[in-house]
């Protein structure tokens, strides 16, 4: 008899394929980032980022109150400041444009999660992610400045704060800092794995975040290493962060799946600006059904191991998951 196995007996139906499928993809899953900038009524499209805008606060309350409606239940905040710095003041302004916008949501959307990127690239008049001395980005000074920006950041609201810096040791600075003012109960999402990734392109067109000079190599990941991925998690494990995030996602999928394998705690995956970029205008020009693309890009991100996904398609795969 031949053949004996016949995978294909629990393929015949939708309602079979449903019932033995391993990995579900659900709203609940999803973290929609939201890029804030100054004035009143600003929706300002990102070229780069086709359906994806700079927001001014009040309309960033909206588009919380949209995701939040359609089942996604966070959003994590991108500001994009009304001047920068050297040092990049604008991340921890007490009325700096996410601090504001953090108000807003809780005070708007109270049900909706609000998490905020900590990072001074897009605060520094220079684009890199740290104080500048000859051209190199100091590690040590930086960290201070990281603290308080989570700290402000904790106060205005945020429900959870995420470093995406790379600076060592900035987990644990940050949450002594975060300790020290009381703010026990404010979780870290560390952007523990970050690759120094082409990816991040269109991210940088729309926060004007692109390095004045050189690049992100002396403090982001080489994309051709994975053992240190290891290293690097095991790191801000040890200095308190509660759950970590692998970035990008596509290129990185074998990674999430060791991160997952090797530690206990929750593990996000950002599906990263090229990612959306590339699926859009792929889909644009008709060359792959966008709808398929997504919600298979964002399935084979939870397949490979990550528990949350960090997704600008977050409402409309959300939307299309509704759909059925
Ligand atoms: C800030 C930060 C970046 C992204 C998230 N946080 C840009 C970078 O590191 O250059 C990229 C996100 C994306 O590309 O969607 N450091």
């Amino acid at each position: 008899m031949f053949p004996v196995e016949r995978p294909r007996r629990l393929r015949r139906s939708e309602v079979l394929r449903r019932m033995v499928r391993e990995t579900e993809l659900s709203a609940s899953d999803f973290i929609y980032p939201v890029f804030v900038c100054p004035g009143r009524g600003v929706r300002d499209p990102i070229q780069a980022m086709p359906g994806c805008f700079r927001l001014s606060v009040e309309e960033a309350a909206a588009e919380g109150e949209e995701a939040l409606s359609l089942g996604v239940p966070a959003v994590i905040l991108f500001g994009i400041p009304p001047h920068k710095d050297a040092e990049g003041s604008g991340a921890w302004a007490e009325d700096g444009i996410v601090q504001e916008a953090v108000r807003a949501l809780k005070r708007q959307v109270p049900g909706l999660f609000v998490i905020t990127d900590v990072c001074l690239c897009e605060y520094t008049d220079h684009g890199h992610c740290g104080k500048i001395d000859k051209g190199e980005v100091l590690n040590d000074p930086t960290l201070a400045l990281l603290a308080r920006t989570a700290i402000s950041q904790a106060r205005a609201g945020a429900d959870m704060v995420a470093p995406s810096d790379m600076m060592d040791g900035r987990v644990a600075a940050i949450r002594r800092a975060l300790d020290e003012q009381g703010l026990t109960q404010t979780p870290i999402l560390s952007y523990a794995a970050k690759y120094a990734s082409a990816f991040y392109g269109p991210f940088r067109e729309a926060a004007g975040s692109t390095p004045q000079f050189g690049d992100r190599k002396a403090y982001q990941m080489d994309p051709a290493n994975a053992r240190e991925a290891m290293r690097e998690v095991a790191l801000d494990l040890q200095e308190g962060a509660d759950l970590i995030m692998v970035k990008p996602a596509l290129p990185c999928l074998d990674i999430i799946r060791r991160v997952r394998e090797a530690f206990q705690v929750p593990v996000a995956a950002y599906q990263v600006s090229g990612e959306y970029s590339m699926i859009s205008a792929a889909a644009e020009r008709g060359w792959v059904d966008r709808k398929l693309v997504i919600l298979e890009s964002l399935t084979a991100i939870r397949r490979a191991g990550a528990d949350l996904v960090l997704t600008y398609f977050a409402k409309e795969a959300a939307s299309l998951l509704k759909a059925g």
